[in-house]
This record gives C-alpha cells, sequence and structure tokens, in this order.
C-alpha cells in the first residue's frame, strides 16, 4: 500500500522545528514498536499540548509489519483530533541505514526521514543524503543526516565510543546535502548503558555553541538521551528482572540544550525502560492474569505518565499548541 503523508493527517518537521527554535523548546521524537507505545505517546502529547515525532526504526517497522505502521499513525493523530487537540503529528524513520529503506517509507506514508550516513566518510555521507534529499523534497517529506558518531548501538551498528561533530564540517554538509534538519554527537549515546552511577554525565555544550555560530538558527537533532531513571532499573530488578545499574543524560543538561537549535530530542530507551517496568510489575502481582489488557494496560500508562514529566522537565514543549479535552475511549 502506498500513502501520501497529508492524507494520512501527518505533518513534516519543518514548521515543528521553526516554531521549536523559536520558543526555545524542542519536539520530542519517541520510538515505538506497538500499539500500546504509540498510545502512550500520543496520549501523553495531547494531554500536555506538545508536538510529537512518532519514531519508527528499521527494526519496528519489520516488527510490526510497513502496511501497519502508517495506520498506526493515523490512529494517532485522529486520537489527538478527537480528544481536542490540535497538535502536530509527524511520522519519522529513525536511523535509516539507505536510500532504499527511506524511499519505502516515504511511499508507504512517513513524512520525514532519517538517512544514517554518520559511520561513511563526509563526501558518501553528503551523497547519500543528497540523493535521498532529493526523492524526499519532491514529496515534501523532510530529511535528517548525522555527522559524528554516537556511542552505543542501534540496530546493526555498534559504536564503542564517541566521534564529537567538527563545526569545521557542518556548513558544507548542510549546504551539500540539502536536509532539513542536522543530527550530531555532543556526548549522548544509545541504549541503557551510558555511564555508570557515580559518573558526572556532561555534554558539549561549547561544540553545540560553536555548531550554532556555523549554521544559525539551522535545526539541530540530538540522539541517545535517554535519562535512564533510576525508579525504572530498580523497578525491573525488584519484580524479577536483570539490568545493569547504569545512569543517562541527566535532564538539566538537555533542558539546557533545549534553548539552543535543538529542535528534536530522541528518547526510546526510557520509554522501554518504562514499559518493562509496569509490565513486570503487574505481571508479578497478578501471577495467575492471562487477560493480556491487565498487563500491557498498566505498562502502557507507566510510559505515559514518564512522558509527561520529561515534556515537563526536559523538552519545555508543554501547551505550546491545544491540550486534549476529552477522554477518547
Ligand atoms: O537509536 C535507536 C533506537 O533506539 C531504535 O532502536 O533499532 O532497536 O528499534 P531499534
Ligand atoms: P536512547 O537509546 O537514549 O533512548 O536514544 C534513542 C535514539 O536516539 C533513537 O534514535
Ligand atoms: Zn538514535
Amino acid at each position: 500500500m502506498s500513502y501520501n503523508y497529508k492524507d494520512l493527517g501527518l505533518s513534516n518537521t519543518k514548521e515543528m522545528f521553526r516554531k521549536a527554535n523559536e520558543g526555545g523548546y524542542a519536539v520530542p521524537a519517541f520510538n515505538f514498536n506497538n500499539m500500546e507505545q504509540a498510545k502512550a505517546i500520543v496520549e501523553a502529547c495531547a494531554e500536555m499540548g506538545s508536538p510529537v515525532i512518532l519514531q519508527c526504526s528499521k527494526g519496528a517497522m519489520e516488527y510490526m509489519g510497513s502496511y501497519m505502521v502508517p495506520m498506526i499513525a493515523k490512529a494517532v493523530v485522529d486520537y489527538a483530533r478527537l480528544s481536542g487537540s490540535d497538535i502536530p503529528v509527524a511520522l519519522h524513520l529513525d536511523h535509516g541505514p539507505s536510500f532504499e529503506v527511506a524511499k519505502k517509507c516515504i511511499d508507504a506514508g512517513f513524512s520525514s526521514v532519517m538517512i544514517d550516513g554518520s559511520h561513511l566518510p563526509f563526501d558518501e555521507n553528503v551523497a547519500e543524503a543528497k540523493k535521498v534529499v532529493e526523492y524526499a523534497h519532491s514529496l515534501d517529506v523532510t530529511v535528517e543526516a548525522e555527522l559524528g558518531v554516537l556511542a552505543g548501538i542501534e540496530d546493526d551498528v555498534k559504536a564503542e565510543s564517541h566521534i564529537y561533530t567538527n563545526p569545521d564540517e557542518v556548513e558544507a554538509f548542510v549546504k551539500g546535502s540539502g536536509v532539513d534538519s542536522l543530527a550530531i554527537a555532543i556526548g549522548t549515546s544509545h541504549g541503557a548503558h551510558k555511564f555508570k552511577p557515580g559518573d558526572d554525565p556532561k555534554l558539549r555544550l561549547d561544540i553545540l555553541a560553536e555548531i550554532e555560530r556555523r549554521i544559525p538558527g539551522f535545526p539541530i537533532v540530538l540522539h541517545g538521551s535517554s535519562a535512564v531513571p533510576g525508579q525504572y532499573v530498580e523497578m525491573i530488578k525488584q519484580y524479577g528482572g536483570t539490568i545493569k545499574d547504569a545512569i543517562g543524560i541527566p535532564d538539566s543538561e538537555l533542558r539546557k540544550a533545549t534553548k539552543s537549535a535543538v529542535a528534536k530530542i530522541n528518547v526510546d530507551t526510557d520509554g522501554r525502560l518504562a514499559f518493562t517496568a509496569g509490565l513486570r510489575k503487574a505481571m508479578a502481582e497478578k501471577p495467575g492474569e492471562f487477560d493480556l489488557r491487565k498487563y500491557l494496560g498498566p505498562a502502557k500508562d507507566e510510559m505515559k505518565a514518564y512522558y509527561k514529566t520529561k515534556i515537563v522537565d526536559v523538552f519545555g514543549s508543554e501547551g505550546t499548541y491545544q491540550k486534549a479535552t476529552k477522554v477518547v475511549k
């Protein structure tokens, strides 16, 4: 099936980012892998009046099915409107590995795509991004690319350490590729094992400031920005799970970044941890339960509650659009 994202009620990221940079906040980009996570995200964002980018990785796309993902995104938009909220919703490909995958997503109804050539030599990264931009822009779809390498694991790619984005390269990259936003590496990293307890994680806000000086007003994206909340690490262990003690990116560091040209911040791990903690608790407390609504529901509610706090503590995007006025069943 092929859709144009506009027919699904979705938005690209252009206007979202313009407003976010003007207003000194960032748009939440939350990953989803199923209906429950999509509901947690839209209910949190509609109730808070925050714009939202629904992110779907290639792995998530394969898990849900490319026929299912645009339909879930349409349902998310419908939910927002029925609840009385006018928040814009983008459906975004996270870490698109190739032109072919990006094109498949655009043709399926995505309003925004990332082409991740961060592991490629500079010229190849520019060329790959440019190829995606040419196709995407012909359909008014926005494109994100990345310069620099984040530590951590994403889909099939694993990097042991950071390669911070070189500010000397950003101007040539955005001019040469024509992308709409740029993901940079300033000390964030993917996954649940970012830093050890006792570490004092700091972002390289000096590099961010220098990048902003080179490409003033250009929308910047931060990946790998989960906080790895201690309460969920503890809950997972308490209810029979195993997880290494770790800490993530402090809310205060990200909050500082939202005041700059950072227009989008990616969070996936925190949603996974909140969902898993809620799921384990519900299953442990009712071991005889096999009505899956009784444990998937609490898991969704835990993720939703956490994202509502994150919208206030990190993104600063609360109330930038109309809040939901009705509960939709
Ligand atoms: O940055 C990567 C995201 O957390 C997506 O993870 O590829 O396991 O869906 P995934
Ligand atoms: P986290 O693993 O920190 O949630 O990062 C998610 C991300 O960057 C998705 O692209
Ligand atoms: Zn990422």
